[in-house]
């Protein structure tokens, strides 16, 4: 049976992957690898639990001992495995070039010695920095400018280094902002969900005029097995959908689909060194035949649904304490005992 090796499969996307690979592809097992960080929950992946093609494995992808084993096992890696959160990263940047840097270096060296597998590296939008008009193509100059994004941007040179150098068969692709079930509750859009779900404020950086591109997750698992299948070794491949919105558009959206008032939105202060906008050239990944099947609306109402449904999966992660500690500690955010915050 060929195997898919998820690194960061506990998370976000991560999830995704293996919950789409495992429908899709009933010839394939699935090994997820993933250090369960406060991101990676295996409650994010408890309904497959009993389906006996997935494996978990707890580990650390900068733990090259650790990897190895888990490697040599499987055929197609996609490295999911990474900290993500640019607000913690520009708190705290150590994490982010040990997992998003480091962690690639790992893989890549054990590449070189295994070349008979492949590697999707996912990367972002981000490493291009803001956009002022028009969209990035893949050989747009990067300029990074947080050090979520600058280790991204490191990773994806890292990457293309050690194809032209050793020929290891690597792909790298730049997705646009996701959303969709199971997103941790700090990113933009589940925060703004769960906080009208609770009538808290919805915090709004800036004018709330950023603009960011979207993609439901699903569609971008659906382009990660396109370019697995279609792509080219040694290229990059933006994965983008043309959905671009301004966050404050996006806020009042989620608070119309809850019939929940504009009262809520508070802005408060900017993101230091905040992008304005991202938008993405996907006409490589076009010409391979892929492009989304969720419009922004339809897959926004899915999105809202999963929260209103599964208020028990994000309320354990807003009353954690890794969660209360880190919005006490940064942003002023009191907690009483039902979880209820004042921003
Ligand atoms: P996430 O934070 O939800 O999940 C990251 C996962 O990686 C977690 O399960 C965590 O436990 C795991 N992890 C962290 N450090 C690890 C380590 N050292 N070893 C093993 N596992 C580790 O993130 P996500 O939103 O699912 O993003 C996944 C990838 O997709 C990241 O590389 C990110 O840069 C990229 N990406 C995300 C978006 C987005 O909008 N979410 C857009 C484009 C690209
Ligand atoms: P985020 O989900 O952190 O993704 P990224 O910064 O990686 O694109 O944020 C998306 C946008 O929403 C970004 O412009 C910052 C903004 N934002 C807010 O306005 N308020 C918030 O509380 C958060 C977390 C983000």
């Amino acid at each position: 049976m060929p195997t898919l090796l998820v690194t960061g499969g506990a998370g976000f996307i991560g999830s995704h992957l293996v919950r789409y690979w495992l429908k899709v592809h009933p010839d394939w097992k699935v090994i997820v690898y993933d250090k369960l960080t406060y991101a990676g929950s295996l409650d994010n992946i408890r309904d497959l639990q009993c389906d006996r093609r997935l494996t978990f494995v707890k580990g650390d992808i900068a733990d090259r001992d650790r990897l190895e084993p888990v490697f040599q096992e499987s055929d197609l890696i996609v490295n999911l495995a990474a900290e993500t959160h640019v607000d913690r990263s520009l708190m705290e940047p150590e994490a982010f070039l040990r997992t998003d840097l480091i962690g690639l270096c790992v893989l890549l060296k054990l590449l070189r010695q295994h070349p008979d597998k492949k590697l999707i590296h996912v990367s972002t939008d981000e490493v291009y920095g803001t956009v002022e008009c028009g969209r990035a193509d893949e050989d747009a100059a990067l300029r990074p400018t947080s050090p979520y994004s600058a280790s991204k941007a490191g990773a994806d040179l890292l990457a293309l280094a050690y194809y032209k150098s050793f020929g290891v068969p690597v792909i790298i692709t730049r997705c646009c902002n996701n959303f969709g079930p199971y997103q941790y509750p700090e990113k933009f859009l589940p925060l703004m969900i769960t906080n009208a779900l609770l009538d808290l404020p919805l915090p709004i950086y800036g004018d709330g005029r950023q603009i960011r591109e979207w993609i439901y997750v699903e569609d971008h698992c659906r382009a990660l097995d396109h370019i697995g299948q279609r792509g080219e070794i040694g290229e990059t491949y933006n994965i983008a959908t043309g959905y671009e919105r301004e966050n404050i558009e996006m806020a009042r959206r989620i608070l119309q689909i809850l019939n929940k008032p504009e009262s809520l939105l508070r802005f408060v202060a900017d993101r230091p060194g905040h992008d304005r906008r991202y938008a993405l050239n996907w006409t490589k990944l076009a010409k391979l035949g892929w492009s989304p099947l969720f419009s922004l609306d339809d897959a926004l109402q899915r999105t809202v649904d999963f929260y209103v449904r599964n208020r028990e999966w994000w309320m354990k992660i807003r009353t954690s304490r890794e969660f209360q500690t880190y919005y006490e500690a940064n942003y002023g955010w009191r907690f009483d005992d039902s979880s209820s915050a004042v921003v």
